[in-house]
């Protein structure tokens, strides 16, 4: 199974999802960064205050601030293994910075229908403290409200409210779609219906991964 792998989708296609049951699976890292910026946020470091607004918009965080994160994250020594990097790389440039740090084994697409994002992100629920995700219809915690790991509150993050869900589809389809023929070209890219119950798209990246 390749262990250098890239999740590409469009926001709330299931990729933080199944990035955490690989991840274990394998015995690899889920690198996220949307969780490392999110964190930085929480804990108020400069570079989580610069990232804050741009998240809040849905729009992408500079360049800089993301390299800086993530390069940071995959010189730790539990990534030297292999690692899922999910919602990185975004843009042609970030594309082409991880490919001067890092080889690249297997991407994998992600295909959901916009319908279905909107409603994925509007049912979404996040643990604040353990990351853990929930959908209030096909996943829902076991407490309402609680996370069932460590019985936090659950927040909707404030990028799933209507607003920024509109602003983040645009900016996939303008800034990230394009790494889907970026990868084809490279022969790495297989892309996965990301539709239907999590167990079958589990089973479904398994065999993109293979
Ligand atoms: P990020 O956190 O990466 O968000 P995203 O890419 O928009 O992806 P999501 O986390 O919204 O969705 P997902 O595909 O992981 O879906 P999930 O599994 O949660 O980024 C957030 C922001 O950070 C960006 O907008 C940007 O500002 C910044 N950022 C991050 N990385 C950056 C970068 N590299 N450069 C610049 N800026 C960056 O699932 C969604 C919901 O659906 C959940 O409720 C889940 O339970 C449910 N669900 C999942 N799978 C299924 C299924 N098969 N059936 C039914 N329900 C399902």
């Amino acid at each position: 199974m390749a262990h250098r792998i890239v999740f590409l989708g469009p926001p709330g296609a299931g990729k933080g999802t199944q990035a955490a049951r690989i991840a274990k699976e394998v015995g690899i890292p889920h690198l996220s960064t949307g969780d490392l910026l999110r964190a930085a946020v929480a804990a108020r470091t400069p570079l989580g205050l610069q990232a804050e607004g741009h998240m809040r918009a849905g729009a992408l965080v500079p360049d800089d601030l993301v390299l800086e994160i993530l390069h940071d994250r995959l010189e730790q020594p539990d990534a030297r293994a292999g690692y899922i990097l999910d919602g990185f790389p975004r843009n042609l440039a970030q594309a082409e910075e991880l490919g001067k740090f890092s080889e690249v084994d297997r991407v994998v697409s992600f295909d959901v229908s916009p319908d279905l994002l909107v409603r994925r992100l509007s049912e979404r629920r996040t643990c604040p403290k353990c990351n853990s995700v929930y959908n209030l219809s096909t996943n829902p915690p076991k407490v309402p409200g609680r996370c069932d790991r460590d019985g936090t509150e659950l927040i909707q993050r404030p990028d799933d409210r209507a607003e920024a869900v509109t602003t983040r589809l645009k900016v996939y389809a303008e800034q990230t779609a394009p790494l889907l023929e970026y990868y084809r070209k490279r022969r790495l890219l297989r892309t996965v219906d990301a539709s239907g119950a999590p167990d079958e798209v589990t089973d479904r990246v398994r065999r993109a991964l293979a």
